[in-house]
């Protein structure tokens, strides 16, 4: 489908549903790491960067690397300016969470390459392999290798199929097979990069609200992830007396309601049991076991750790109570990560010579951006959300018109780009 009003933003939104249409789920967008689906999507990206004028890597993690290349008058040492977002989905998710952040350079690239116009730095668009954490439970795992920070405990997590991050990895064919040295050399030298920038729907309302298309993000709210297991005993569900259960699934409610009650109690705090399972539970039968994830977030570190520590004890007092254990798992938290003013201004100079408002706004979704900001200077440019601004969701989407509009503010950005000092 065309649009000739918005031919950019409508071809980032064709290209989009191009890439949605693989899944690991009928009926629904499901693109977890390193399934045929997300390795189909993977060699598609690579085909349109080298479409757009881009020299194509895949590194060791996934991430699939195009590089437009500095105007030769940059000589041989210019230095990198950095984009990009990830291409792996939650399950049943939206497709733009993430793809936009890929897509939308890539059409810029390639309207850059077909005007003749170079850049004086070399231009990396990066379609970061994971972010969402779906299959192995990680968070950030793909920029987490671009930024040196992998964790090589990951290599032995296994996803629900018992495969570890080794296998899968020594099985994708992806370089270095999944070897722990491989993945560390893959990460950039930080010296050599201007900053990382990356372009991202919202996945909220407050755009919406405002009326407005776009706005420039201040700061990430840092995230906890964690996994608890609460243990009981099983036994007849028929025969054994309510004061005398030991029911694991019941202490696990009352975790639950126990994270919603106190992340409620400070503003920007936000708590979230996305999975629950009672293992081999049965109908008739007291569950002996019950797990849930947590994933807790405020946009500052003290509120989250305050409001964990809390947590933390509550649960234990719970299942102490209530004659349970509970062992709780703490995935490796992800501190706030603030955006370099020098990069909002920038970006913000751009929407007011349009005549837009250089509107600010924090980030309560986690981005690579995150990871990436542990190295070098970071920006985000938000794009409006419609359907109330719900994401994660198959219902999120964006307009060709908006597409447009931050495709072409992000060219300004690009053209205008002032390295720091
Ligand atoms: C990523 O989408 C996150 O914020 O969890
Ligand atoms: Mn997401
Ligand atoms: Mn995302």
């Amino acid at each position: 489908m065309t649009n000739n009003l918005h031919p950019l933003g409508q071809s980032i939104l064709d290209r989009a549903e191009a890439l949605a249409r693989f899944s690991d789920m009928e009926g629904g967008l499901t693109c977890a790491f390193l399934t045929p689906a997300h390795r189909s999507a993977q060699a598609l990206l690579a085909q349109w960067m080298e479409a757009a004028g881009m020299q194509v890597r895949t590194d060791a993690i996934g991430n699939v690397i195009g590089r437009y290349a500095a105007d030769a008058a940059a000589g041989g040492d210019a230095r990198v300016l950095m984009t990009g977002s990830h291409f792996d989905t939650v399950r049943n998710g939206g497709r733009y969470d993430g793809r936009l952040g890929i897509l939308l350079p890539i059409a810029v690239v390639g309207a850059l390459h077909a005007a003749g116009i170079r850049l004086p730095y070399h231009l990396d668009v990066v379609g970061f392999a994971e972010e969402e954490g779906l299959r192995f439970k990680t968070s950030f795992l793909a920029s987490s290798v671009l930024a040196g920070r992998f964790d090589p405990a990951l290599l032995a997590r296994t996803d629900a199929d018992g495969v570890t991050m080794r296998e899968a990895l020594a099985a994708s064919g992806l370089p270095g097979n999944g070897e722990l040295a491989a993945l560390q050399a893959a990460a950039v030298d930080p010296a050599a990069l201007l900053g990382f920038v990356e372009v991202h729907i919202e996945q909220g309302p407050v755009l919406l609200d405002k009326g407005l298309a776009l706005g420039v993000v201040t700061q990430i709210a840092g995230s906890s992830r964690f996994q608890v297991r609460v243990e009981g005993q099983a036994s007849h569900a028929g025969t054994t007396p309510m004061g005398m259960r030991r029911d694991a699934a019941a202490g696990a409610a009352e975790m639950i309601l126990l994270v919603e009650a106190r992340c409620s109690a400070a503003p920007t705090l936000v708590g979230t049991v996305g999975q629950l399972q009672i293992p081999d539970g049965s109908s008739n039968v007291i569950p002996a076991a019950c797990t849930f994830s947590m994933d807790i977030r405020a946009g500052e570190d003290g509120i989250r750790e305050a409001a964990i520590a809390d947590i933390v004890a509550g649960i234990q007092q719970i299942a102490a109570r209530r004659g349970l254990s509970a062992h709780v798992d703490r995935v490796r938290p992800v501190q706030n990560a603030p955006c370099a003013r020098w990069l909002m201004d920038q970006f913000g100079a751009v929407l007011r010579k349009r005549g837009l408002p250089a509107f600010e706004l924090p980030s309560g979704a986690g981005h690579d951006a995150m990871m990436m900001q542990r190295i070098t200077d970071v920006a985000m440019l938000f794009v409006r959300c419609g359907n109330g601004g719900i994401s994660h969701n198959p219902l999120e989407t964006i307009t060709a018109e908006d597409a447009q509009l931050a495709a072409e503010v992000f060219v300004d950005f690009l053209r205008h780009f002032q390295p720091q000092g």
